[in-house]
């Protein structure tokens, strides 16, 4: 890298993210983060923050008054939640189905938690007996999963999870970073206690910040630790009997009181991030729920039918694939990651790479948010096919696009 290099201007190549996300930002979010920054108490910036908590209430479909945003990324939200929720010894399950769920482990664990895991292999989900039947046996104060896994492109049913939580006196966790807004999600209805996401998935958004979700048996149990950093204490205040959240910048108590009315004064908040969080509610809002959900559903259903029209094998249990995300197997004596480069290389187009035991086996495809479209999925299985015949790989002629072209056209587009 040269100095001359360092000081040209930074001018980014243009790129179609088909990955499991981060994915192409809207461009509406992308202005919006570029308005004009103002002090974070100032009226016309506290009431964008309220806006924002209205705009997803709706997204999350709840009523909970405790619906914020967490500046970091989307693991920021799950690390406020597991800090200030788990004290040392505390009992958690994670039903693990990827990656992700070992994520949702580590930081429980980090947190001092007692964790007691339940796996199945990649590419399938529990059952919900046998989530309920370990609930019954561990009887976990937290039980915290995911619901779409990008690791392996698993959703995992969720309708019964909340309910079976309840009846063991468990509070439940949803990590939905990767699915929010691309399937079903109503908090309230499925009696979800806390849920969080991130912006950089179906929200069409930057990393950055991250959306939490959380009912009033949440609250009381970090109201039970709440402690105010000194230098802000309102006088008169008497910290809660509680132990002390181990983080400063996660500490729910804190939090709430900075995005409710009594404004405490606790970080900085990102002003930009909150603008984009914003933008990106609203924009799915006017689109709707039911027409986005709809749209990564026949999106999801086309790009099964392009890589089974070029003899692709799709991963995993298909019944339960997240719409947004499609794993597919590399196939066999090809290098995968080399191919991946030359999509890179030559069409601008970035597909997903995979971890742990799938690693070398499986692409993930993304086509989520503002890229879920007809022609970005169209020109990813017409680029695909190229790259699968400069390696030598046999496919038919046109097959993919073709085979997504019907799914689409039978969908009326
Ligand atoms: C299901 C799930 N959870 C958590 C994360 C972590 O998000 P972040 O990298 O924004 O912290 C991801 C990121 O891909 C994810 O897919």
């Amino acid at each position: 890298m040269s100095v001359k290099e360092i000081f040209e201007e930074l001018n980014p190549p243009q790129r179609l993210i088909m990955g499991p996300g981060p994915v192409n930002v809207d461009p509406r979010v992308l202005n919006a983060m570029s308005m004009p920054l103002l002090g974070q108490f100032d009226p016309a910036f506290t009431e964008y923050m309220n806006e924002t908590m209205v705009l997803y209430r709706q997204i999350f479909q709840t009523k909970n008054r405790w619906t914020i945003l967490i500046d970091g990324t989307a693991r920021s939200a799950i690390e406020t939640f597991m800090v200030s929720v788990l004290e040392p010894g505390d009992k958690v399950l994670v039903p693990v189905f990827g990656r992700f769920g070992h994520l949702l482990t580590e930081i429980a664990e980090r947190c001092g938690a007692d964790v007691e895991v339940i796996e199945v292999e990649w590419g399938v989900v529990f059952d919900p007996q046998q989530i309920e039947d370990a609930v019954k046996r561990v009887r976990p104060k937290v039980v915290a999963l995911c619901q779409g896994d990008t690791s392996t492109t698993m959703a995992q049913p969720l309708e019964e999870i909340g309910e079976i939580c309840s009846r063991y006196d468990a509070i439940s966790f949803v990590d939905a970073t990767a699915s929010l807004v691309g399937m079903d999600l109503p908090v309230d209805k499925w009696k979800l206690d806390c849920v969080s996401a991130g912006l950089q998935k179906c929200l069409a958004g930057p990393p950055g910040i991250a959306p939490i979700t959380f009912n009033d048996k949440v609250a009381e149990i970090v109201n039970r630790r709440k402690h105010i950093e000194k230098g802000i204490r309102p006088e008169g205040f008497v910290a809660a009997k509680g132990s002390m959240v181990a983080s400063n910048y996660f500490d729910l108590g804190m939090l709430m009181d900075y995005w409710s009315d009594t404004r405490l004064n606790h970080h900085t908040e990102a002003t930009s991030m909150l603008y984009a969080a914003r933008e990106c509610a609203r924009i799915v809002l006017k689109e709707g729920l039911i027409d986005i959900f709809d749209r990564h559903s026949l999106a999801s259903r086309a790009m099964i039918a392009g890589l089974e029209g070029l003899g692709l094998k799709v991963f995993g249990d298909k019944k339960y694939k997240m719409p947004n995300a499609t794993g597919v197997y590399i196939p066999d004596h090809i290098d995968g990651e080399a191919a991946r480069a030359q999509m890179l290389h030559d069409f601008g187009i970035e597909i997903g790479t995979s971890f742990g035991p799938l690693h070398g086996k499986i692409w993930r495809i993304g086509a989520m948010g503002y890229n879920c479209r007809k022609h970005n999925i169209l020109t990813c299985l017409a680029a695909l096919e190229a790259t699968l015949r400069q390696n030598n790989v046999s496919v038919p002629a046109g097959g993919g696009v073709d085979a997504a072209l019907k799914e689409f056209r039978a969908n009326g587009q």
